[in-house]
């Protein structure tokens, strides 16, 4: 645990950068509120851990046993044959905030006597209770985890496990490390680590006690459920995890782990579908201060061709940060001005940031003081902690009445057409001018009635905070789909929000270092997530920022930002050149749309990741995954192997291919892998392959085209449509390419009410040239830019040669 101020020298310089990036007002409440949380911060040393002792009996219960151990008890509970929860009790039980729905049946089985111990077995897993620990086996009988039988200091437990040579730890979240994470200690607390960060800071924004291990052998997934400040030490051959407080309470899941993550996602819930826009690109600053600069900026865009889909208004829109104010002064009739952007195809979306300026006279504070929804402290006085407005207090979202309240603030901006909400400092952030940038520990929470401290409530602030959000979203626009992203969170952020990697420096570690948190935040199940291109805090060099924007692009939410003290940044102010790589970047994004709906529609249906590292693909490791590999690239969907390029000068990237034949993006020639290839990158573009056998959906000048990249076997494809928004009629299109004597046959099999909106289908195959396809005995020639046909459900392809 990081204790609040360490050293004189350490504090004055966190004040020095307080102050530098901030100006002295905020110092000065950071400096008040340091000393403050310092003499609230209880600092009980801790009593010494003690373990648990040897297993005294067995008992079998619905789906599981009970065992006792001389001082506490563990419940070893199968709520379905490849999903095990244990429970170590006493402990601080919480309600479920993370789970989605209720638990699982039990599911039936015979506990076995061994010698040494009893076996719990499923066809998928099989759990041992031995002597001194648990050990758990996949379905094969390839040992997954050896644990210790855990210790336990006060509100604490820890435990350890054992990692075999080879064995990578991956998930834990955002962070800022490479996506193996064994050699490094993590901690579990949401925060902001204050304006900018690089490679290695810890712990960040938002916390996910999810763990993926990979193993030279299959693998399996662990989620503690636990939202208590915790950690895990993954240093040794043994790792230990521990929470300060809060239930010990995890699941065992095994491999394949991309049927771990969907299992997961099972659990603790399928992120909805988006509204189409989001997955375009948007556009923010912090510093645009009046409605004309707003208003220049997306003119920018538009009259430049550049396909802008929304713009996020920062804190500037606020009457001196007061969260749901408008300054009408700098943004009159900004429902106009909401208007007027939709009419043009763009998108508000207006910041939120939990604080409530404690002042006299603002008609939100008294109200909400009347209703008794903020965090007190245990003296029973509301708590106040500085941020942007001065002085605020804080709603307590693990109070529904909390929550209601807040929901309904909402109403206002959705009725004047705000189509989302970016949640900010929700980690709970604050100022403060050395030690944890956080509420005090002591301070209390509802946590649905049953009560507890800020240890407990803290990782669940920013969850609920953005379940508030989606609740109110969805009670005063039922017939739009909630637009949220989300700063902090913890697992199951995924059923109300996306998430954005914050405050990166923008440097080119600061690219590398997104990289793995977006990749981390994957493989924790937070699908939705993007990043500020060009890095928050500093001036990107025209090279960095036109690779981030290159990466940007395959990201699922892909966004511009930047704080309010860095040069302008938009596409046109970097040089012709840049500008014409950022078109390259927006406009492929814009094509890609029917692919990435697509994908999104399987997240939410299926519970399938957007962005992949490559071993996820496949579920056991490929030579490939060995090496530098496994961070320097990734899949979008299964179809599409990106490669961002992370050095600055480099114009040729290393791509490690994964086993199969992967085409260079809309070329013939399809590459060979397991291997390492050199590919060029120039600076307008990067490596982008495509896997063969896979159709992908495009939206072209015309329509919709199927890019279609044989393999061996033909290739498929899928397509999900809609409205864009709301719950209306929806289409799912299957497409099977079938080799055939002189080319192939295309079958083209439909689901849903939705009509199809195109005028027929485009056509373009790569590795062979089409020369015309057939359709009901009549011929459509193909051109340089492939065929067009009527809608069919059979047609040939006749390929050349
Ligand atoms: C935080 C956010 C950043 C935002 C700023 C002002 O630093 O991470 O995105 O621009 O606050 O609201």
């Amino acid at each position: 645990m990081e204790a609040g101020g360490k050293g004189l020298l350490k504090k004055l310089w966190s004040a020095a950068q307080m102050a530098a990036l901030l100006g002295p007002g905020v110092l000065f409440l950071a400096i008040q509120y340091a000393r403050k949380r310092d003499r609230l911060e209880p600092k009980a040393p801790l009593p010494p851990w003690q373990g648990v002792g040897k297993p005294l009996g067995l008992k079998a219960i619905p789906g599981g046993v009970r065992v006792r151990f001389p001082e506490v008890e563990l419940e070893a509970v199968f709520l379905g044959e490849d999903l095990l929860r244990l429970t170590w009790s006493p402990g601080e039980a919480l309600p479920p905030y993370a789970l989605a729905a209720g638990e699982g049946e039990a599911f039936p089985f015979e506990p076995e006597r061994r010698e040494g111990g009893h076996l719990l077995k499923t066809p998928r897993l099989a759990l041992g209770v031995g002597e001194e620990g648990l050990t758990l086996w996949d379905g094969a009988g390839r040992l997954l985890r050896r644990e210790a039988y855990p210790e336990r200091s006060g509100r604490a437990w820890r435990h350890r496990v054992r990692l075999a040579p080879g064995e990578r730890v991956m998930g834990l979240g955002e962070r800022a490390f490479p996506l193996d994470r064994r050699g490094e200690v993590f901690r579990f607390w949401n925060r902001d680590p204050g304006g900018s960060y690089g490679p290695g800071e810890d712990p960040l924004y938002l916390s996910v006690p999810l763990w993926l291990s990979l193993l030279p052998e299959g693998g399996y997934l662990a989620f503690y459920e636990n939202p208590a400040d915790g950690f895990a030490d993954l240093r040794g051959e043994e790792a230990l995890v521990g929470f300060w407080g809060g239930p010990f309470l995890y699941y065992l899941i095994p491999g394949p782990l991309e049927e771990a993550l969907a299992r997961y996602l099972g659990l603790t819930g399928l992120p909805p579908l988006p509204p189409r826009w989001a997955l375009g690109f948007h556009y923010a600053r912090w510093g645009l201060r009046r409605r004309e600069e707003v208003e220049e900026v997306v003119e920018g865009f538009l009259k430049r061709g550049l396909p802008l889909r929304a713009v996020h208004l920062d804190i500037d829109y606020m009457r001196g940060y007061r969260v749901f104010t408008v300054d009408e002064g700098r943004f009159p009739d900004l429902s106009g001005m909401v208007r007027a952007f939709g009419e043009r195809g763009v998108r508000t979306v207006v910041i939120l940031d939990p604080g409530v300026k404690a002042e006299k006279g603002f008609a939100l504070y008294g109200e909400g003081l009347r209703e008794g929804v903020f965090c007190r402290l245990p003296s029973g006085e509301v708590f106040l902690g500085p941020v942007w407005p001065g002085l605020a207090a804080f709603p307590d979202f693990t109070d529904p009445r909390g929550r209601a309240w807040w929901g309904e603030k909402l109403k206002g901006f959705l009725d004047m057409g705000i189509s989302g909400f970016w949640l900010d400092m929700n980690e709970p952030a604050l100022f403060a001018a050395w030690g944890e940038p956080t509420f005090p520990r002591s301070v209390r929470h509802g946590l649905e009635g049953q009560g507890g401290d800020h240890l407990l409530a803290h990782n669940l602030y920013g969850l609920l905070m953005a379940r508030a959000s989606f609740e109110g979203f969805w009670k005063h626009a039922p017939h739009r789909r909630p637009f949220l992203l989300t700063r902090a969170g913890f697992a199951g952020i995924q059923r109300y929000a996306w998430a954005w990697t914050a405050d990166v420096e923008s440097t080119w570690e600061g690219l590398r270092t997104t990289l793995w948190a977006l990749l981390g935040l994957s493989l924790s199940g937070v699908y939705f997530v993007g990043s500020d291109i060009g890095g928050f805090s500093g001036d990107p060099s025209p090279e960095l920022y036109l690779r981030w924007f290159q990466m940007a692009a395959f990201t699922p939410f892909f966004r511009l930002h930047s704080a309010r003290w860095t040069k302008r940044r938009e596409p046109w102010r970097l040089g012709e050149e840049v500008l014409a790589g950022v078109r390259w970047a927006m406009w492929l994004r814009e094509r890609l749309l029917p692919y990435l709906y697509t994908l999104a529609y399987e997240a939410s249906q299926k519970g399938l990741p957007l962005l992949r590292p490559l071993f996820l693909q496949g579920g056991t490791p490929t030579a490939q995954a060995e090496g530098a590999g496994l961070d320097e690239v990734f899949l979008l969907g299964k179809g599409l192997l990106v490669a961002p390029v992370l050095e600055e000068g480099a114009r040729v990237k290393e791509v490690p291919l994964p086993p199969g034949r992967w085409y260079p993006w809309q070329e013939d020639g399809a590459l060979e892998g397991p291997a390492r290839v050199r590919l060029p990158a120039p600076l307008e573009r990067i490596p982008l392959l495509v896997r063969a056998g896979s159709i992908l959906p495009l939206l072209e000048e015309g329509g919709l085209v199927l890019h279609l990249y044989p393999g061996e076997g033909g290739g498929e494809g899928s397509l999900y449509w809609d409205e864009g928004d709301g719950e209306g009629p929806y289409r799912l299109d299957g497409f099977r390419l079938l080799p055939a004597v002189g080319g192939y046959r295309l079958l083209w099999e439909s689901q849903g009410e939705y009509p199809w909106p195109w005028e027929g289908v485009g056509l373009r195959l790569f590795g062979g040239r089409l020369l015309r396809a057939w359709v009901g005995g009549k011929a459509y020639p193909a051109g340089e830019e492939g065929a067009r046909l009527p809608p069919f459900q059979e047609a040939f392809l006749e390929v050349a040669g």
